[in-house]
């Protein structure tokens, strides 16, 4: 059997990072209803201890998630770890997510700790966090500028301390794929009771490289979590796509030979929803969840596609959640059509109340517009959830 790659998502944590995105608690619920359905293994759902909106929001998020594991970032102290175990406890799945950086720049300017007093404090907070559960995740941060010895030191402290999860950040988006695949693989050799954690990355895109370091890592490293977000949302130039890995690995999986649990079919919705609640368009020629991704404009391509369609596609649109030979919606439109649409963009409004409610808002609409897009009946519907 292939071994499994985890799919680890932060949009609702890195990707919110990112300046002009951040959400408000009800959109939050919203977007890890759709992490759900898309059957990510674990949502970070946020960083408990940055504000008291954040707790909020993972307090409602641990609540209604049954089947992700949920997640909460920590730096590496014992407020943090408290106030993250404190909103996760309602999740029947909890992971906590406890960071600090080992870079000699982060160690010397930042934080203004030796070494050695880093060390202890990685120590002291994995022990802590995993009074409170088994699933503790330890991030070195600026991992990929750390020095290897001290990496090792660090890293076969927290999983004798019982880390379960080691992951590399490649905070600043400076690694270089071979570089970055080879540094876990030899993390991965040398550290003590290496195998006693599952390894993750997680890369920044400030190079463009944050998907091509990722899939180093699991290549060339031996990695086996993939930390992500959708649309490859989050600071500066963003993270590494959940669309792109994903759909890396099951079409290529005869190179990459690993499963991933993801149901593709809702990774469109998920981008729609995602870009209608932050307001980031996704570009036409983004991969796989671009308006253009499988559009064929050339009139070669177009006749290869209708004798053949795997002549131009390696993909199939209908699997990522496309919607093929999609049915107009405009004032001749009927309820059923109007309410499969919503299913189709990932929405689910609480009662038949609101889907009337926004039915009657729709067919306002259309009467003073004759074409209404996928756009238009996401600002309808959030209307309708703002109005209550
Ligand atoms: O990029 C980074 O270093 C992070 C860590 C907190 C994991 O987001
Ligand atoms: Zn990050």
């Amino acid at each position: 059997m292939a071994d499994k790659l985890i799919i680890f998502d932060t949009t609702l944590r890195d990707g919110e990072q990112s300046p002009g995105a951040s959400m408000t608690r009800e959109e939050k619920i919203r977007i890890a209803r759709q992490l759900e359905r898309l059957r990510v293994d674990v949502i970070e759902a946020g960083f408990a201890a940055a504000s008291p909106g954040d707790f909020e929001s993972i307090k409602s998020i641990a609540s209604v998630i049954k089947d992700s594991t949920v997640c909460s970032l920590a730096r590496a102290n014992d407020r943090d770890i408290s106030r993250a175990a404190e909103a996760l406890s309602a999740a029947p799945r909890r992971r906590i997510h406890t960071f600090i950086a080992t870079s000699k720049l982060h160690m010397e300017k930042k934080l203004r700790m030796s070494p050695e007093q880093v060390l202890e404090q990685a120590r002291l907070s994995v022990r802590f966090a995993r009074q409170f559960t088994d699933d503790v995740e330890f991030s070195p941060e600026d991992g990929s500028r750390s020095d290897v010895d001290f990496l090792c030191r660090v890293l076969e402290t927290v999983i004798a301390e019982g880390a379960t999860t080691i992951n590399i950040p490649d905070t600043v988006g400076y690694g270089i794929p071979e570089q970055y695949g080879a540094m876990i693989r030899s993390l991965r050799e040398r550290v003590p009771n290496a195998d006693k954690a599952i390894w993750s990355v997680h890369c920044h895109n400030d190079l463009g490289m944050a998907v091509a370091n990722s899939l180093a890592g699991v290549m060339i490293g031996g990695a086996r979590q993939v930390e992500c977000t959708i649309n490859g949302l989050g600071e500066r130039a963003g993270n590494t796509a959940l669309e792109e890995v994903v759909m890396a690995v099951k079409t290529r999986k005869d190179h990459f030979k690993l499963d991933v649990g993801i149901d593709t079919t809702q990774i469109v919705p998920a981008s729609k929803l995602v870009s209608q609640i932050t307001g980031f368009a996704v570009q036409p020629n983004k991969a796989v969840v671009g308006a253009n991704a499988f559009a064929h404009a050339s009139g070669i391509h177009q006749d290869g596609v209708l004798k053949a369609r795997d002549t131009y596609e390696i993909m199939r649109a209908e699997d990522v959640g496309w919607t093929a030979n999609k049915i107009v919606l405009g004032k001749l439109s009927g309820r059923n059509a109007f309410k499969q649409r919503l299913e189709e963009l990932g929405i689910e409004l609480e009662s038949e109340q609101e889907v009337n409610a926004a039915f009657a808002r729709f067919k306002e609409l259309a009467d003073r517009k004759a074409e209404i897009f996928d756009e238009d009946i996401m600002a309808l519907v959030s209307d309708e959830q703002h109005s209550h």
